[in-house]
Parts: C-alpha cells; sequence; structure tokens
C-alpha cells in the first residue's frame, strides 16, 4: 500500500513514522513532510493549503490512500477534490470539517441534536454582540470566539464587561483575526478540567480511539497566551471508562448519527475537546483532525495497523470495536522557539538531535524544521516533539524531559511541567 501524508508538522512526522513501520505499507510519501519526515517517507515539496497541489502528487505517484493532517486543506475540499477524481482520502468533506471551521455552525449543529455543550449565542454583528454583554446573559467570565479558523488564538475569557466589549471589539472591528471574526459566539464559561477524546468514523460506524490531554498555554502552570499546544500526554486519567462511556453515547454517537442526517456524513478522524464539568462531559470544541501534540503521543501507543484502519474508514468498513492502544503512558514535550506563540526568530542551527534519538524509548518528531547546508535549523514556532513513554506517567516524563535536555537552539523554550496533571490524579 502506498500512503500520502498531507502535511509538514510533528503530527505527520507521527503518523509516517508510524505508516513507515507497517508490513502492508511498501511506500509512504508526505507532502511537504520535513527534515525528520525524510527519514521515514519519500517527501514532495507542496503548499497544504492549495489542494491541488496534493492532488497532483497523489496521481502522479499513484498513492493507494491520502491521508491529511491539518484543517486548512479540509475546509478548503481536499476530501471532495480527491473523490470527485475517486482516488481515496481519509478526512471530512469541506461541508463536514464546518465542525472546526465554523464555531458558530458546531453551536448550532450541538443544540440541534442536544449534544452537551455550553450555553451560547451566535452573534453576526458587534451591535448584537454588545447588546448580549449589555444584558449579561452569561454572566462573568464570559468566552468570546472569533467563528472561522484562528490557529487557536480566536478565543478570549473577558473577566467583566469592559474586558469582554474589548475582545469582541478586537475580533469584529479590528479584525485581528481577519475573516474568522465577520461572526463570533458568546458562551457561558464552564468550570472543570479538560481532556480530549478521539475516535476515527467512517461515515456511518466509528472507532473508538483513546484520550489525551494538552497544555494550550506557553507557560508553566498555565499561564500565558493559548498556544497551538507545549506538550500533551495520553491517555488522560480523567477519562476513566464511565466517562468513555457518555463521551461516545452523549456526545460521538449523537454527532455521527446527526451529521449523516443533515447530509454530511462525517468520515475522519474526530477530536472531541471535553470539559469535564460536574454535569458530565461537554463539547467545548470539535477539531476535525487529529490533534497535534497529541498525536506524537498517541500514535506510538496503537497497537495495531493505522494504515489497515485507514484503508476501512476510506471505503466505510471500519468495525465499531474499539482501537488497541498499549496501556503505558506516553508524555510529548514541544520544544518551541523563543518568541512563541507570537513572532519567532527562525534559522537557529540545533544541536543533539542525534543523541536525543538514541534516548531508548524516546522519540523525536520535528516539525519547524528545515536543512541549511548540511545542518538542521529552526524554521517555525513548534520546532520539535519530545516523547517518552514508561511504565508510569512519572517514567515517561522523566524519558521525555531527559531525551529533550540533549537539544539545544538559540531561544529554545519549552514547558517544565508537562505530564504533572497526570501524577495528581493518577499518583
Ligand atoms: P477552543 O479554541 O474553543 O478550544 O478554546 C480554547 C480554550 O479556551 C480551551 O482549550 C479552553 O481552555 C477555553 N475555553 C473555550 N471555551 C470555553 C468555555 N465555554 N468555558 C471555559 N473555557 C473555555
Ligand atoms: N492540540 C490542539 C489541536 O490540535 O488543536
Amino acid at each position: 500500500m502506498k500512503i500520502l501524508v498531507v502535511g509538514g508538522g510533528a503530527r505527520e512526522h507521527a503518523f509516517a513514522w508510524k505508516l513507515s513501520r507497517e508490513r502492508n505499507v511498501t511506500d509512504v510519501l508526505c507532502a511537504p513532510g520535513n527534515p525528520g519526515v525524510e527519514g521515514v517517507a519519500r517527501c514532495f515539496p507542496a503548499d497544504p493549503g492549495n489542494p491541488a497541489e496534493a492532488l497532483a502528487i497523489a496521481r502522479r505517484e499513484r498513492v493507494d490512500l491520502t491521508l491529511v493532517g491539518p484543517e486548512l486543506p479540509l475546509s478548503r475540499g481536499i476530501v471532495d477534490l480527491f473523490a470527485s477524481h475517486h482516488l481515496a482520502i481519509v478526512g471530512p468533506s469541506a461541508a463536514a470539517a464546518e465542525l472546526e471551521s465554523s464555531k458558530a455552525f458546531a453551536k448550532d449543529f450541538m443544540a440541534r441534536h442536544q449534544v452537551p455543550t455550553a450555553r451560547f449565542r451566535v452573534c453576526d454583528s458587534a451591535d448584537a454582540a454588545l447588546a448580549g454583554i449589555a444584558r449579561g446573559e452569561f454572566g462573568y467570565p464570559v468566552v468570546i470566539k472569533a467563528d472561522g479558523l484562528a490557529a487557536g488564538k480566536g478565543v478570549a475569557i473577558a473577566d467583566d464587561r469592559a474586558a469582554a466589549e474589548e475582545a469582541i471589539r478586537v475580533a469584529m472591528v479590528d479584525r485581528r483575526f481577519g475573516a474568522a471574526g465577520a461572526r463570533i459566539v458568546l458562551e457561558e464559561f464552564l468550570a472543570g478540567q479538560e481532556a480530549s477524546y478521539f475516535v476515527l468514523a467512517d461515515g456511518v460506524a466509528c472507532m473508538p480511539l483513546s484520550s489525551a490531554q494538552d497544555h494550550k498555554r506557553v507557560y508553566d502552570d498555565d499561564r500565558g497566551p493559548n498556544t497551538g499546544g507545549m506538550g500533551a500526554f495520553a491517555p488522560s486519567p480523567l477519562v476513566t471508562p464511565d466517562v468513555e462511556r457518555r463521551v461516545l453515547d452523549e456526545i460521538v454517537r449523537p454527532v455521527l448519527d446527526g451529521m449523516q442526517r443533515e447530509g454530511r456524513p462525517y468520515r475522519g478522524f474526530l477530536y472531541v475537546g471535553l470539559m469535564l464539568t460536574t454535569d458530565g462531559p461537554k463539547v467545548i470544541e470539535f477539531n476535525v483532525r487529529f490533534g497535534d501534540p497529541e498525536a506524537q503521543v498517541m500514535l506510538p501507543m496503537l497497537d495495531e495497523d493505522l494504515s489497515w484502519l485507514l484503508g476501512e474508514a476510506a471505503t466505510g468498513a471500519l468495525p465499531s470495536r474499539p482501537a488497541h492502544f498499549r496501556r503505558e503512558p506516553h508524555v510529548g514535550v514541544v520544544l518551541a522557539a523563543g518568541g512563541y506563540p507570537d513572532s519567532v526568530e527562525t534559522g537557529k542551527t540545533i544541536e543533539g538531535l542525534a543523541a536525543a534519538e538514541q534516548v531508548p524509548g524516546a522519540i523525536v518528531f520535528h516539525a519547524g524544521t528545515s536543512r541549511r547546508d548540511g545542518r538542521i535549523v529552526t524554521s517555525g514556532g513548534r520546532v520539535l516533539t519530545v516523547v517518552g513513554r514508561g511504565q508510569t506517567y512519572r517514567d515517561a516524563i522523566d524519558m521525555a524531559y531527559a531525551a529533550g535536555s540533549l537539544i539545544h537552539f538559540d531561544g529554545m523554550q519549552f514547558r517544565r511541567d508537562i505530564g504533572r496533571k497526570a501524577l495528581v490524579v493518577s499518583g
């Protein structure tokens, strides 16, 4: 089987790494990939935001199956494009990808199908939003979300009316998130702990995968601005068998049934961002793809062939049993460039990669790296994810940090508390 992975981050490196170790996979291709992916796949230059480029590669190279990592090509209809050329691909159509690309669609959809989520109001103008705030209908803090894709930056949590009005102005008047802020969602603040749950769906059936926890804020103890994710661990000890059953029964099943009834059958990975409240699990957001950095910790735990699962998902033949996952916890620490998540300096030489890769059991996944004069240099905000595993969360944390401590580049920053939340719950 010849498989093309679309994307060039650490999540796509983890996909390519997993696929390259499978017996049925003869060839892994990645567009565009990165220097780390080159160790396990053939990389082709491509703009992942332009579905036509991936299509050209898939046709020229005669790939059997394509897997899409990031949300942008999905929201731009890469799956629809491949389907119109009768090429097998795993991911949601642009219509189904609206679960992520429009928070207003996702919220209205959840309301239509009684999926538990925060109370909300969709506002099409700044005046409507300001009027909602003036009525104080959600109390404080109140959550203000830009409707469209904003790379994790379009969400503000406002503690009082002035902060809420400012957040509305930033999104809707200043348009800091561009067209994503043409509509906003006002939302009740949910108290609780956050975890994520993942399934793979084939349009009708769904295979439960497993849970994880991300660390979205840039600094230790969840301080500082939101990022794409500074580290993750899996599984989440908060997602007990009882929580998992509720997530599947109360959220995943109604979502997949509802999408099918509304003519947008959902195929691909579904990432359910959860707040575990005293009223049970509620949806904070959907992502229509695997998480990054969640993929880096979860794919090494998958104890069966990903290529087989993808093939079954692409043809609508996915079994409904849970996927087989190893029980050993995995922890991934993101090494980011100085300045991230704001503007970052690039071109810094990365030292110690080979030494980190030699730590037994540890894996180094590349994201913002590139090759220059025979060296590997930084080329983005999130540069690497270093993954450790162990019998316990403690062991996995120690392995990730032991390997990470061997790597260095100018300005490198990382959180020192990745996985600590798992220790608090699990001892
Ligand atoms: P999102 O981009 O929707 O995942 O939101 C980013 C972050 O904002 C989430 O990871 C939560 O920490 C926080 N958040 C979003 N919505 C809510 C909510 N209704 N209540 C509390 N926190 C929220
Ligand atoms: N880790 C959060 C995301 O992938 O959106």
